[in-house]
């Protein structure tokens, strides 16, 4: 059975791929050093898929420790989530960012090279794009003017990948862009928990629903938009994940080289969709109100989807309603393991 490495598997994403790998019938490996995921997950990743896995907490920026999981495994694919990825947190630390995030794709390049192993998915982000051109981005839309420093990690590895490729002509390495990845799976047993108080719209929604914060200020009414509140391409966490199965089969026929995908829906829609949606699947209104805008922020983000659609063969599939109630489920989820 065909053997894949998952980096950061007991994240947010990576604990949702490794579910859909695991039914697309992938033998699943996990590393994982922990510090923005908890041990439980990989009970309940087996809870939902029935299977055990073999899990390192390791540090992928670690040469030696993570050398391990090649030299016991024999690793066909690999499928790097681990990094750290608050937009924020990295203008407060930016070393911390560029040492974690930079480290240790190095490290995955060098084992890759050492154990012949000729395919590598990277997650990367719409992030990317900047301002530099109007959406809907497509793969070949300008890229750089990031505004921060996670940005730019992604960024600057995504040009680490392309001279890695350019050195080893035998390896397949697709790039996937993400949009904003939201919901949670449909089990309620896995899904996002970030740590502290989160600067992302969903996760901060699900905390005022739990009562954890009172509001949600919604930054910005007056863009130049539908009612005047931001577009996002919201996608679903485990359309997301089945994304990276596509990426997977596309690359046991695919040549040598570079692939870039953006993994959205190439729909919009605004801050106070979201909120209605959420009321909708509530079935009562919650509290917010409306706020000045928050810096770096595009009044319109969403992707030009063709190139997966027409390559991967992918396509996102649940609506922004699927989104908010499986949010609302996790958020019950987590409530009564906090209370446990
Ligand atoms: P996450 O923080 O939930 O998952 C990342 C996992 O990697 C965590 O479990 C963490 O403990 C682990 N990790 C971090 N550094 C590590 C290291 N050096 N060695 C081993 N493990 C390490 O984040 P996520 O939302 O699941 O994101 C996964 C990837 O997708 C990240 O690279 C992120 O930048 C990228 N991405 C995420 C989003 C998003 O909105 N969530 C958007 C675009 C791109
Ligand atoms: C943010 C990051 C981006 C990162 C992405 C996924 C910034 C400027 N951008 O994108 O680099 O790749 O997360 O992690 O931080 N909103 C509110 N109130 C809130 C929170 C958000 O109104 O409390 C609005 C925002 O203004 C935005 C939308 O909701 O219009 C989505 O915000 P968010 O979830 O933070 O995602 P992005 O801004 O797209």
């Amino acid at each position: 059975m065909t053997k894949v490495l998952v980096t950061g598997g007991l994240g947010y994403i990576g604990s949702h791929t490794v579910v859909e790998l695991s039914s697309a019938g992938y033998e699943v490996v996990i590393a994982d050093n922990l510090s923005n995921s908890k041990l439980s997950v990989l009970e309940r990743i087996s809870k939902i898929t029935n299977q055990t896995y073999e899990f390192y907490n390791v540090d992928c920026c670690d040469y030696s420790s993570t050398k391990e999981i090649f030299e016991k495994n024999k690793i066909d694919s690999i499928i790097h989530f681990a990094g750290l990825k608050s937009v924020s947190e990295s203008i407060q630390k930016p070393i911390d960012y560029y040492s974690n995030n930079i480290e240790s794709i190095i490290t995955i390049q060098r084992l890759i090279c050492e154990h012949n192993i000729s395919k590598l998915i990277f997650s990367s982000s719409a992030t990317v794009y900047g301002e530099l051109s109007d959406p809907p981005f497509t793969e070949d839309s300008p890229t750089g003017a990031c505004t921060n420093p996670y940005g730019w990690t992604k960024w600057m590895i995504e040009q680490m990948l392309r001279d890695f490729s350019n050195a080893n002509n035998d390896k397949k390495v697709v790039i996937l862009r993400y949009f904003n990845p939201v919901g949670a799976h449909d089990s309620g047993l896995i899904g996002e928990d970030p740590n502290g108080i989160p600067n992302n719209l969903f996760p901060y929604i699900t905390g005022v629903l739990s009562g954890k914060y009172e509001k949600l200020t919604i930054y910005g009414d007056d863009y130049d938009t539908i009612d005047g509140t931001c577009i996002r391409d919201y996608i679903h966490v485990c359309d997301l994940a089945q994304g990276h199965v596509k990426a997977l089969q596309y690359m046991q026929n695919s040549r040598a080289g570079v692939d870039v995908f953006n993994l959205g829906t190439g729909r919009g829609t605004s801050v106070k969709q979201v909120v209605d949606a959420f009321e909708k699947s509530l079935g009562h209104s919650f509290n917010y109100e409306i706020g000045p805008r928050r810096e770096g922020d595009l009044p319109v983000a969403y992707a030009n989807t063709l190139k997966a659609k027409e390559i991967l063969q992918f396509c996102a599939k649940r609506s922004i309603d699927d989104m908010c109630t499986s949010s609302i489920k996790w958020q019950t989820e987590i409530n009564e393991i906090t209370h446990d």
